[in-house]
């Protein structure tokens, strides 16, 4: 398989400030990549590089195997582009702007975008000038989606639209990749990219700090083990597990508590050696795992339930 995306040692500094440091990465042709981050992290800097919107300071990337520089035209022909800050604006209806937009690509079908906006509830008898925030964020998602592109990128694509109609987004995210395309999104929320990204990449001041797929960034988190005896036990039986972090036992001696990396193996032989009464693990969810990327601290483990 080859790759939509390369990215390689790619930074933009703006003056003494960085926007992305050494940036290495790689997006594999049809796969769905949610790029996270916190304001300012460098995710719009990220993408506005690759489609040639800025220079940058060092480092290259290619998209789609060609130069964003140089073979700018034929890469914008072939991706799809909503940017963070879209802005559409006028006195003409939605269905005039989506047919300009269209014909600037050399003609997109029509029933492709009615499509799109029936999906999305955009009403293409609208003047865009009238359109809520949210509305115009669907015209900008139905222009990036209404070629059919072999590449999309998107930054922030559901920023400023409901739960019904983010829940639409991420099943055109789902169609696409269904269909071979490859989806690079950026976003916020953990939860959204979470459900439809095989990979994420979490930047931090313009560094990528973590790169994994959805389940193994939640295999290598902690998570919480609570094991309850039928008798009172010592707490040093558990303390030289493998895996077990700071286990603790109640008031009683009865309860054991700890987090846990890895597999419950050694944990749960240790325990067998008693009479056990109950087990409870907690799956980390996967915004802990972003919120200690993102404060660069090791998150919090919760209590077990
Ligand atoms: N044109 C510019 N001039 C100076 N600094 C800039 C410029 N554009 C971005 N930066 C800085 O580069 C850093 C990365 O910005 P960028 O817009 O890429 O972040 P982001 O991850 O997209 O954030 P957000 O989530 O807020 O959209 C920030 O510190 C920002 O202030
Ligand atoms: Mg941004």
């Amino acid at each position: 398989m080859s790759n939509a995306i390369e990215i390689r040692d790619l930074t933009k500094s703006y003056g003494p400030r960085r926007g992305l440091t050494g940036l290495t990465l790689d997006i594999r042709e049809g796969e769905v990549f949610g790029y996270l981050g916190p304001n300012g992290a460098g995710k719009s800097t990220t993408i506005r590089l690759l489609l040639d919107l800025i220079r940058p300071t060092s480092g290259a990337a290619t998209v789609l195997g060609l130069d964003p520089r140089r073979d700018g035209v034929e890469m914008r022909r072939r991706t799809g582009y909503l940017a963070g800050d879209f802005v559409v604006d006028g006195r003409q209806r939605v269905r005039e702007c989506l047919r300009f937009l269209g014909d600037l690509r050399g003609g997109v079908p029509r029933h492709r975008i009615d499509d799109l906006a029936d999906r999305l509830g955009l009403d293409q008898g609208a003047t865009i000038k009238s359109l809520s925030k949210g509305n115009r964020q669907k015209v900008g998602l139905v222009q990036a989606f209404m070629h059919t592109p072999e590449l999309l990128i998107l930054d922030e694509p559901t920023s400023g639209l409901d739960p019904l109609v983010q829940q639409t987004f991420l099943e055109l995210v789902t169609e696409a990749a269904g269909n071979g395309q490859t989806v690079f999104m950026s976003s916020h929320i953990m939860d959204e990219v979470e459900a439809v990204a095989d990979r994420l990449g979490i930047l931090r001041d313009g560094t990528l700090v973590a790169l994994d797929t959805v389940a193994d960034l939640r295999a290598a988190a902690t998570r919480r083990i609570e094991i309850g005896f039928a008798a009172p036990v010592s707490v040093d039986e558990f303390r030289t597990l493998p895996g077990l972090v700071e286990p603790s036992l109640d008031e009683t001696g009865t309860v054991l508590r700890a987090g846990l990396t890895g597999t419950p193996d050694a944990v749960v032989k240790a325990a067998a050696r008693h009479t056990v009464t109950a087990l409870h693990t907690t799956e980390p969810h996967l915004d802990e795992i972003f919120h200690s990327h993102y404060t660069g601290t090791a998150a919090a483990p919760r209590p077990a339930a």
